[in-house]
């Protein structure tokens, strides 16, 4: 079997629904359960026995050792992490803890286990790690989009310890020869993402009749990919994929958020039309982000050249897949939205979500 981190959280979810659907081979997902973390996205396979779902963190060493000599795994693919920025400015802390201590816990278990393997089973397992174009920093409007030879030079708390667990990973293939795999994707939408997000934070806000808020000059850019995409491309670099190499992962989607914004509104204009105005006279500019990253893109050749893969959905056809998506699924938001929710909109965004 297969064990995934992180499989409660939007990303790790979507990948593990897509891999139960496409093979037959069982997945262990492993997951803390923090504000990010809903088994409600995974109640279709409550019954399901090749699901076997453990709620634990990645810190807890004792119990990552038990799961591994239990379940003898042929591959970790390593999702868990704190995920948003604007957290990691406000609370660091955390992301320090689970970014860099739980990879840190969680590869040591990975290696001890490993180390104990038979030589064929050693060849052929795998340490998959899911991480992020931000750890490359920002570009200007000209520079070339990152590839996989770009420095690192990570700006937030989020990115700087998403830049930590990387290297970690890189090391421990160099010095003692785990067969490691690590992916840096662009932003992800799609299904089942936290409110917290822009895509589905403008969702939520729109049909909330809220304000949109768009940070700074909303000229910030960002390189976006449709989850399925990069659940595929997960696939293809752990079938094929080389230990030791890096692969970056993106949807050649570069947009402005402020225009991300506006084909947000557009397509709820036709999907649930108000009665006398637009979604757009919600759009609301905020205060900056503190570090804001100018632009991110990917330059995913790599992975086309060696693996093959291409992604199957452009911008338009996944956003309009996902505002499909999240105006069928309005129950699954109120669930997810908890008390915690409301008061970390309070935090970011002030009182009325306006005065950040
Ligand atoms: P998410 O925040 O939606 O989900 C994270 C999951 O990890 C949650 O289910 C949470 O409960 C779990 N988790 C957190 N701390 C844990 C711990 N200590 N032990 C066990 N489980 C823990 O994140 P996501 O957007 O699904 O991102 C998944 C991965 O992909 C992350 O590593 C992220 O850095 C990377 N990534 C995300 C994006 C994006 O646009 N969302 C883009 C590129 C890479
Ligand atoms: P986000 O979804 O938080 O992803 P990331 O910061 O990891 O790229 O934000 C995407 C872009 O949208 C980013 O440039 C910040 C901006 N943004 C807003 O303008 N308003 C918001 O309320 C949020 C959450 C993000």
């Amino acid at each position: 079997m297969i064990l995934v981190t992180g499989g409660a959280g939007f990303i790790g979810a979507n990948f593990v629904l897509d891999w139960l659907h496409a093979s037959g081979e069982p997945v262990l997902n492993l997951d803390k359960l923090t504000y990010a973390g809903n088994l409600r996205t995974l109640k279709s396979q409550e019954s399901n026995p090749r699901h076997v779902f453990v709620r634990a963190d990645i810190c807890d060493r004792a119990t990552l050792d038990a799961l591994f000599a239990q379940y003898n795994p042929r591959a970790v693919l390593h999702f868990a992490a704190e995920s948003h920025v604007d957290r990691s400015i406000h609370g660091p802390a955390e992301f320090v803890q689970t970014n860099i201590v739980g990879t840190f816990t969680l590869l040591e278990a990975a290696r001890a286990y490993w180390s104990a393997l038979d030589a064929e089973r050693q060849g052929a397992f795998r340490f998959l790690h899911v991480s992020t174009d931000e750890v490359f920093g920002s570009l200007s409007a000209t520079d070339p989009q990152f590839s996989e030879a770009t420095p690192y030079a990570p700006n937030s708390p989020y990115s700087a310890s998403k830049a930590a667990s990387d290297h970690l990973v890189r090391s421990y293939h160099h010095t003692y020869g785990l067969p490691t795999l690590t992916t840096n994707c662009s932003n992800n939408y799609g299904p089942y993402q936290f409110p917290e997000k822009l895509i589905p934070l403008v969702i939520a806000n729109a049909l909330g009749g809220r304000p949109l808020p768009v940070y700074g000059d909303g000229q910030n850019v960002r390189d976006w990919l449709y989850v399925g995409d990069h659940c595929s491309a997960i696939r293809e670099v752990l079938a094929l994929g080389v230990p030791g190499e890096t692969y970056n992962i993106g949807g050649w989607n570069e947009k402005k958020n402020i225009d991300v914004v506006h084909t947000l509104c557009d397509l709820l204009d036709k999907s649930r039309p108000k009665a006398a105005s637009s979604y757009r006279d919600q759009i609301t500019y905020v205060k900056d982000r503190p570090g804001h990253d100018r632009r991110y893109a990917i330059d995913a050749r790599k992975l086309e050249r060696e693996l093959g893969w291409k992604p199957a959905e452009t911008f338009e056809t996944g956003l309009a897949k996902t505002v499909d998506w999240y105006l069928d699924n309005q129950d699954w938001v109120g669930e997810v939205v908890s008390g915690d929710y409301r008061k970390w909109v309070e935090l970011n965004y002030g009182p009325g979500g306006t005065s950040r």
